[in-house]
């Protein structure tokens, strides 16, 4: 059976390839990456972190984690599914890009029959995703500077995650499409409107350098949140989690039960043949 690390990745190094000696990955330079246990490959060299732990922490990936496991985020997950069957072959190779905990990610492996592929800059979340999702092959590596092989990947979906779209364009085969979800112009208003005097609506993100918008649709529910815990955690896996002060957490679970917009953007893009940037 051919080494799916093997066939897609390089060194983040020395961007040479990878041979396997024993389970180590190693480049043409000697340069060696260990297989961790659980079945991923640490390919973040000291130089590309921005700090000693990146990415999001072990308590930000839980809350995350407790809040995806009750169902919140599901009709989203399909959406995403359904995209990604609308858009790329059934035996594509896709990549996650900030894949997390690997929710979306371990949908997406088991509705195709291709290679799939996480990637994290967060140890904390790969170690738990690859502990969850076994098929599918995680790295701990930055979207800004991906260890993997030019023009390697079918198709990238990347989920409320940054994006470098140089990087993405350059492992993305020619005709390679991009499905991406990102916050809708209401999400989470009720959230927003307890910490931000005005609350301003999210704008679409504008199409990435390199790639040509082909698809853009809107998801837009509400959920119910009935106890502290949901809450909570959905406060802790936000960007702004940081805003709410005890007193705030306090006021906002006097207002159990508390209904909650959730608003996605979900689009998909074309690879186009040049970058397009100087
Ligand atoms: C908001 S979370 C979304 C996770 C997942 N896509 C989801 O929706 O469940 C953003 C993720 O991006 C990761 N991340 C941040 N900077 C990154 C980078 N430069 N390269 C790869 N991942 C990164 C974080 O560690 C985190 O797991
Ligand atoms: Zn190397």
């Amino acid at each position: 059976m051919t080494n799916v690390f093997l066939t897609y990745f390089q060194c983040p190094i020395c961007h040479t390839s990878f041979h396997l000696k024993d389970k180590q990955l190693c480049c043409e330079n000697n340069h060696s990456f260990d297989l961790a246990k659980e079945g991923y490959y640490h390919l973040l060299p000291v130089q590309q972190k921005n700090s000693k732990m990146p990415g999001d922490n072990l308590a930000m990936m839980q809350a995350r984690h407790a809040f995806l496991a009750q169902g919140f985020y599901t009709p989203l997950q399909k959406k995403v599914v359904q995209r990604c069957l609308e858009e790329f072959e059934e035996d594509a190779c896709v990549l996650d890009l900030g894949c997390g905990e690997g929710y979306y990610t371990k949908a997406i492996q088991t509705s195709f029959s291709g290679d799939v592929i996480g990637i994290d800059v967060s140890k904390v979340a790969i170690r738990y995703a690859s502990k969850q999702a076994t098929d599918v092959h995680f790295a701990v590596a930055s979207a800004k500077s991906l260890p993997l092989k030019q023009n390697s990947c079918d198709g990238i979906i990347k989920i409320f995650a940054p994006f470098y779209p140089e990087s993405a364009h350059r492992v993305l085969k020619e005709n390679g499409k991009l499905v991406s979800v990102m916050p809708g112009p209401l999400h989470l208003q009720e959230l927003r409107a307890m910490i931000y005097p005005t609350v301003r609506p999210h704008e679409v993100e504008s199409t990435p350098a390199g790639f040509q918008r082909m698809f853009l649709e809107q998801l837009k529910t509400t959920i119910l949140l009935k106890d502290d815990s949901d809450l909570k955690t959905l406060i802790q896996m936000t960007p702004f989690a940081w805003k709410f002060t005890p007193e705030k957490i306090a006021h906002a679970t006097s207002r159990l039960p508390l209904e909650m917009t959730l608003d996605f953007y979900i689009a998909s893009y074309q690879c186009s043949a040049s970058l397009g940037v100087q």
